[in-house]
């Protein structure tokens, strides 16, 4: 029997995949920071049996069409936006991504995220870098408290979970939107649901951690910015597509809204020049919400079991379910 050929997206710690090399030929893309091009992805996935993907690579249709052999999808995220879930359904490939390993990772980003952008950490480290720092002075890059304000967390999936946990240590006051209620959260962690308009309305932190699905796109809009306090801080870990970024920036401009920290955007990368990153109330970082070497390197290893598991017929320990 020819051994099965797994194709990965980008250069991933071999430690991990120790589980693939055992049960199949695996080639990588070398590169870390260079995604794989699309045409050679197209050409790696028609003779692949596995792929290993990141949240950049687009495994569309004409992917899963020309990918004959393919029985499995492993993305090295949680989210899976990037991935036609329901036609790899139809084409019976099985797609798996990497919940419940990044939760608290993503969870102390999200909050280092939050404090970064209220007490202006940035702004802070760059006057001491630049030497501007002269003198002390009473209000000189003065904040936002975080402590027993209101968060708002629009998403009360796990992330959202370990976010209101984190919070309860700042004494903050909890509400949360979710499609459905989250008992546990109201339980657990004193977390009252509320409606999107009021918990927009009466958020000090508002924090997207909502999936990015066609009812999520643009969730957060010219209309959602106007709802929200003039103080109000908005905290973006989810992705770029769920905020319109041309209202974010008029918002942001008009003073609507105090500031924003934001870990995703719509166009990933951007550069230096994108308008939002020119503001000194915004706080932009590279898409790094799990990214400490624990928590990726556990995630590759689950990506690795998650094939090896489909490949030999088994069931997946963390397969993406679609209805
Ligand atoms: C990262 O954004 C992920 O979905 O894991
Ligand atoms: C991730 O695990 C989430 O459900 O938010």
């Amino acid at each position: 029997m020819t051994r099965p050929f797994i194709y990965v997206t980008r250069k991933c710690s071999k430690e991990q995949l120790q589980p693939l090399y055992e049960i199949a030929n695996v080639e990588m893309w070398p590169e870390e920071e260079i995604p794989c091009p699309r045409e050679l992805l197209l050409e790696k996935a028609k003779k692949a049996d596995a792929l290993l993907t990141m949240l950049s690579d687009a495994i569309d249709k004409q992917l899963l069409d020309e990918a004959k052999q393919l029985k499995v999808v492993a993305n090295l995220a949680v989210g899976f936006d990037n991935i036609d879930v329901r036609y790899a359904k139809e084409r019976g490939v099985v797609v798996c991504n990497t919940p419940d390993v990044l939760t608290d990772t993503t969870a102390d980003l999200t909050f280092g995220l939050i404090l970064a952008t209220a007490r202006r950490l940035m702004e802070a480290s760059d006057f001491v870098k630049n030497n501007q720092w002269k003198s002390w002075g009473p209000l000189l890059l003065a904040g936002h408290d975080v402590h027993h304000k209101t968060i708002g967390i629009v998403g009360m999936g796990k992330i959202g979970q370990a976010v209101a946990k984190r919070a309860t240590g700042f004494e903050m006051n909890i509400l949360y939107h979710n499609r459905s209620r989250n008992e546990e959260a109201e339980s657990r962690f004193g977390a009252s649901y509320a409606s999107l308009d009021e918990l927009l309305a009466k958020a000090d932190f508002v924090i997207c951690l909502t999936p990015l699905t066609e009812e999520t796109r643009e969730l957060f809009n010219k209309e959602a910015f106007k709802k929200m306090k003039t103080s109000a801080i908005f905290i973006n870990v989810s992705r770029g597509a769920v905020v319109n970024e041309d209202d974010l920036y008029e918002a942001l401009t008009k003073n609507e809204i105090a500031g924003a920290g934001l870990d995703v955007f719509l166009n990933e990368p951007i550069e230096a020049d994108h308008p939002l990153v020119g503001l000194n109330n915004v706080v932009a970082l590279p898409h790094i919400g799990s990214a400490s070497f624990d928590t990726r390197y556990t995630m590759m290893n689950l990506c690795a079991e998650n094939i090896a598991s489909v490949l030999k017929g088994e069931e997946p320990k963390t397969r993406v379910v679609v209805k």
